[in-house]
């Protein structure tokens, strides 16, 4: 049997930590994985989650099953933080998954299930994993054009352009906040465009919010999954906790379906539960419950939005150190748009040949498309990481 299977083509992002981690260089620079990493290349574990954990272990009387939909104080709690009031809970079902991939692949086997003539559109460029999961589903899909490569911003009118050629019943995936791979973001003006040419094709939105935190803030990441929860009858979110809690290997996400009515809510609660069994029966807890134990108790919410505020300016503070010192080493504002991007991610525009060039000559890891993970800089690496771009002539 074994001697049917074919080799998989390695993810370029995982293959690119393993490159990493055997390069023998101690002064090397790892921009790859989103991971967050601080000043000293440590990922931590957050304090509300360390004291979240601690609670849990003294107070958890039972490792019975939850429910198939995990625990629904878990959905309430990431309805809450990631819809606010935009929409009325009886609007919405909701399932824990093994992290924000486990909600995008419930999601699509949703769209499997509901729509299966759908063509699901990603943007030009987006998280590899999107298209990689589509085509291991059989799914149809299409791109819009998201990135203008000389302005490091959004082609906008390209983007319209091809969203005018979405067919109704269509699903759009749009990044909530902080889009992966580019860092480059619609403003809140834009998406009303991009919500009235929806609207007018009958498509579906489809949000994936990875990063809700590591932008604006909490709620202003937050906005423009509000803005289109509130204009549509269906829409299908997947909430990653990898990143804003620091919780990557519990494997903690959430999907949300904004129903029509509360009729149509309870289906969909039902076959999402359905699909939850199908696929590995009880989502996992753990990560959940820390999620749920901060969001519920004001003292640790209040610590846990305090520390990832700091991470959040610290990542600002890297956009803003690079860009000053890209503008001093090359007398030019071009590359301005990496303060201006948010998120993690600023995709810099380099060729993959340049991008090998910064590895070979300055030991400088970042993904073949020119991403750069800005939480892998620390205040001594971002003149290594300019120098290397102005000698690889990016
Ligand atoms: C990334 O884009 O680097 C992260 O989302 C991690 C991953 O699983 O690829």
């Amino acid at each position: 049997m074994l001697e049917n299977l074919t080799a998989r083509p390695a993810d370029k992002i995982l293959a690119l930590m393993a490159a990493y981690k055997a390069d023998p260089r101690t002064e090397k620079v790892d921009l790859g994985v989103g991971v967050y990493k601080d000043a000293s290349g440590n990922t931590p574990v957050m304090r509300a989650v360390k004291e979240a954990e601690r609670r849990i272990l003294a107070d958890q009387s039972t490792k019975a099953y939850t429910g198939l939909a995990g625990d629904p104080a878990f959905g309430a709690a990431m309805r809450d933080l990631v819809l606010g009031d935009s929409v009325p809970a009886e609007r919405i079902a909701a399932i824990a998954t093994p992290g924000g991939t486990g909600a995008i692949r419930q999601a699509l086997e949703l769209i499997r299930i509901a729509a299966p003539q759908a063509t699901v559109w990603l943007s030009n460029p987006t998280w590899p994993n999107h298209p990689s999961i589509l085509k291991y589903l059989g799914m149809n899909m299409a791109e819009y054009t998201y990135f203008d490569s000389v302005t490091r911003d959004v082609n906008f009118d390209g983007m319209l352009a091809d969203l005018r050629q979405v067919a109704k019943g269509d699903v759009v995936l749009l990044h909530g906040c902080c889009h992966n791979p580019t860092g480059a973001n619609l403003t809140y003006d834009q998406m009303s465009q991009v919500i009235e040419i929806l609207q007018e094709k009958g498509a579906v939105p489809f949000i994936d919010i990875a990063y809700q935190g590591f932008g604006d803030g909490l709620d202003a990441d937050a906005l423009i999954t509000r803005q289109i929860a509130r204009a549509f009858d269906n829409v299908l979110i997947a909430a990653s906790c990898s990143k804003n809690f620091g919780v990557y290997r519990e494997r903690t996400g959430v999907l949300m379906a904004i129903a029509k009515d509360a009729d149509q809510q309870a289906l969909t609660q039902q076959n999402l539960a359905f699909l939850n069994r199908q696929n590995y029966s009880f989502p996992p807890d753990h990560g959940a419950r820390v999620v749920t134990t901060i969001l519920t108790d004001p003292g640790l919410r209040a610590d846990w939005e305090a520390e990832l505020e700091e991470t959040r300016n610290g990542m600002l503070a890297l956009r803003q150190q690079l860009a000053d010192e890209l503008k001093r080493l090359t007398n030019s504002d071009r590359f301005d748009f990496i303060a201006q991007h948010r998120g993690m991610f600023s995709r810099l525009g380099a060729t993959p040949e340049q991008v090998e060039e910064m590895r070979e000559t300055h030991g400088i890891y970042m993904v073949g498309d020119s991403r750069i993970n800005v939480a892998g800089l620390n205040a001594d690496s971002v003149p290594i990481l300019a120098r290397a771009i102005v000698d690889a002539g990016v």
